[in-house]
């Protein structure tokens, strides 16, 4: 069957591009120039009505349906297809004061005000009425309409209130927690709640884990991230059966976040959409976010299952939400845009369409800047809408990574979770510093959840898996056993689903498989380091490794600076079966890093394409193998391939000119 992205851009004639349209802050005559420059800057694709329940509804019962019936058919005839948001992510105020109970309340018990957007509860049963009215109208009023191309649900759930303490949440809770528990033994077991007189003797007594005088209850606070996150899927799920059923045919996305969203789990939402989506912004702080958007484009692919993706947003140049919003260089636009169909985007779309005037954003960059079209941000949005449609012929085709990087948002919640060995271990910051030394390597991987079929891949990296259930590590073993390459990060295998360490040294689950036990975590403090028997240094973290099994590929060097676990093992290597399992037990440096990752790769058979500086990744399918080619260099590069350039590019006998800090794409020949 075809995929329904495929079927979007065979609709709209390639590959999708355009942004967020906002036009209820513009008037009529600018919607004209709108859909006119729209055209100009090869626009066929725009999300309307994110923002729009306040127009939309403007009483309760009560629905104007005036300017989204005139914008949608301006759009349509301008040849524009809509991506129809539902307006759920901003309850109109109205709304608030009929039901001051929906709004969000803190964990130090302090209810929000309205007056920004997502100022709800999520699990208000108001809520739940009003928004389930409002998609019912809109999916009623649109189902027909020949421009709706896709839905767009709600707005980045749990962007800005998935962590909601109020009273009807606590309800939700107890509800929630019945259903997983059953019994309070089992969930007094699984929370550890002999410890600190915490046990529970009836359901009313539980309660969120809200501020209170030292720490919380961990497997309070991580069942709590669970059922939060839960508590946003239910209302997309409501949200998606009404489209589906008074509007089939039509597909259904919502814009995930990547890793810029912590407290909603990506792969539980991802199966809920027909195609999936996401938002992807730079951190201007980070010189290193160019890696970053290939990681957070690597995963947007693992929530797609591997299937083609769309970019929902992105900036075209500076955000408004960090303390110094830096603008994007001349080609840096052009140079993110085609990173994300590298890596599996079939649609490329911005936060917004034109930039606004008045409101909270109206400092954030667009496709159409204040200074309109005489500037260099309008020149590049116009250059790359030329771009992509002549790269139209590339829509469907997938990439498979080599490696697999685990990826896992319950496990980002415990490792980050209070009274740890070490608050240095940040999940992020350790999936990053793996994630740089395979892409420095150009080994592009797939980003999945522990329990993925590990079959389709090579090697197999786990930056850390300090919650992990037993099945996923069943899943481990036997991808290494039958022949599989991995490595894993420190404070891994320890903890079982509920948070309990499992008995008897660590890294519990993983002691066979890595061929390895620790009798002792030691971690550094701020600023210590251990010296590397191959001369680096590692940070953070230290492990007392006894090899069972395994044997030491790098030690911690057997002085005084080899730290508290000094002349021990650092990185292991263990046969296991037909394939092999390396353990870090410590945050190596980059190149010592970026070098266990070669030699795993080089066991793994994988042979990176291009040379280091230019970031390569392929795209094939039946149509042909395109190889991606983006220069990170200040020099131009020429790498060895076979082809025919598309866009400009200069491929000759030699290979392909990449200039510096350009992009080329080849359409490769044997
Ligand atoms: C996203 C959001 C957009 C806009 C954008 C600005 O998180 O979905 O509506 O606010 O950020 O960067």
């Amino acid at each position: 069957m075809t995929h329904p992205l495929t079927a979007l851009n065979q609709r709209l004639g390639g590959i999708g591009y355009g942004g967020d349209y906002n036009p209820e802050q513009w008037s009529r005559e600018v919607w004209r120039e709108d859909v006119r420059l729209m055209r100009e800057a090869g626009v066929n694709l725009v999300t309307v009505g994110v923002f729009s329940w306040s127009r939309v509804q403007p009483r309760p019962g009560a629905y104007d349906w005036e300017l989204l019936d005139e914008v949608l058919d301006l759009l349509h005839a301008h040849g524009i297809a809509v991506d129809l948001a539902t307006p759920t992510a901003a309850p109109p105020p109205w709304f608030t004061k009929l039901h001051p109970d929906a709004l969000p309340v803190t964990a130090s018990g302090t209810r929000l005000a309205h007056g920004s957007r997502q100022v709800f509860c999520p699990s208000s049963p108001a809520y739940a009425e009003a928004a389930d009215a409002v998609v019912t109208a809109l999916a009623k009023r649109y189902a027909d309409h020949p421009a709706v191309a896709l839905w767009h649900v709600h707005n980045e759930w749990g962007n800005h209130n998935a962590l909601c303490y109020c009273d009807t949440s606590a309800a939700a809770f107890r509800t929630w927690l019945r259903d997983r528990y059953t019994t309070l033994d089992a969930l007094n077991s699984a929370w550890g709640t002999d410890f600190w007189s915490q046990r529970y003797g009836d359901w009313d007594e539980i309660d969120p884990p809200r501020d209170t005088t030292a720490f919380r209850n961990p497997g309070q606070e991580l069942d709590y991230r669970r059922f939060s996150s839960d508590a946003l899927l239910t209302r997309h799920h409501a949200e998606t059966a009404l489209l589906r059923r008074l509007a089939p045919g039509i597909p259904v996305t919502t814009n995930l976040m990547g890793t810029l969203e912590k407290k909603a789990d990506g792969y539980a939402f991802a199966p809920a959409c027909d195609l999936v989506s996401v938002d992807h912004y730079l951190t201007a702080a980070d010189p290193d976010g160019h890696i970053d958007l290939a990681l957070n484009a690597d995963l947007a692919r693992g929530m797609a299952g591997g299937a083609p993706w769309l970019l929902m947003e992105h900036s075209t140049s500076a955000v408004n939400w960090q303390p110094v919003n830096v603008a994007k260089h001349p080609g840096e636009l052009r140079r993110n845009s085609l990173t994300h169909l590298a890596r599996g985007a079939d649609g490329i779309m911005f936060f917004q369409w034109r930039q606004s005037t008045a409101g909270a954003e109206k400092w954030h960059s667009a496709m159409l800047p204040h200074a309109g079209t005489d500037s260099r941000i309008w020149r590049e949005v116009s250059a790359l809408g030329a771009e992509l449609s002549a790269l139209s012929e590339v829509t469907g085709t997938r990439v498979q990574g080599d490696v697999a990087l685990l990826f896992d948002w319950p496990n980002w919640w415990a490792l980050e979770l209070q009274a740890r060995p070490s608050d240095r271990l940040r999940y992020l910051d350790v999936v990053r510093d793996w994630y740089a030394a395979l892409w420095a390597l150009n080994l592009t991987c797939d980003l999945v959840p522990p329990g993925a079929d590990l079959t389709p891949y090579r090697a197999v990296v786990a930056p850390n898996l300090y919650l992990l259930a037993d099945q996923d590590a069943a899943n481990l073993d036997g991808y290494v056993r039958q022949g599989g390459h991995l490595a894993v990060g420190c404070f891994s295998g320890v903890a079982d689903t509920q948070d309990r360490v499992r008995p008897g040294g660590y890294p519990g689950a993983l002691r066979d498989v890595l061929g390895l036990r620790v009798d002792e975590y030691l971690p550094l403090r701020p600023g210590q380091s251990a010296l590397l028997d191959d001369g680096t240094l590692a940070h953070d973290w230290a492990e007392r490794v006894e090899p069972r099994g395994c044997s030491a590929v790098l030690r911690f060097a057997d002085t005084p600076d080899g730290g508290p676990a000094a002349g021990g093992p650092a990185v292991t290597r263990h046969a296991h079966g037909r394939g092999s399992a390396r353990y870090v037990a410590t945050r190596p440096s980059a190149p010592t890093l970026r070098e266990l990752m070669r030699t795993l790769a080089d066991e793994a058979g994988v042979r990176p394409v291009a040379p280091e500086g230019v970031e390569a990744v392929r795209r094939t399918g039946p149509q042909g193998s395109y190889l991606f080619l983006v220069n990170h260099t200040a020099d131009d590069v020429t790498v060895p391939v076979r082809g025919t350039g598309l866009l400009d590019a200069k491929v000759t006998d030699t290979g392909a000119l990449v200039p510096a800090g350009g992009v080329v794409v080849v359409r490769e020949h044997e």
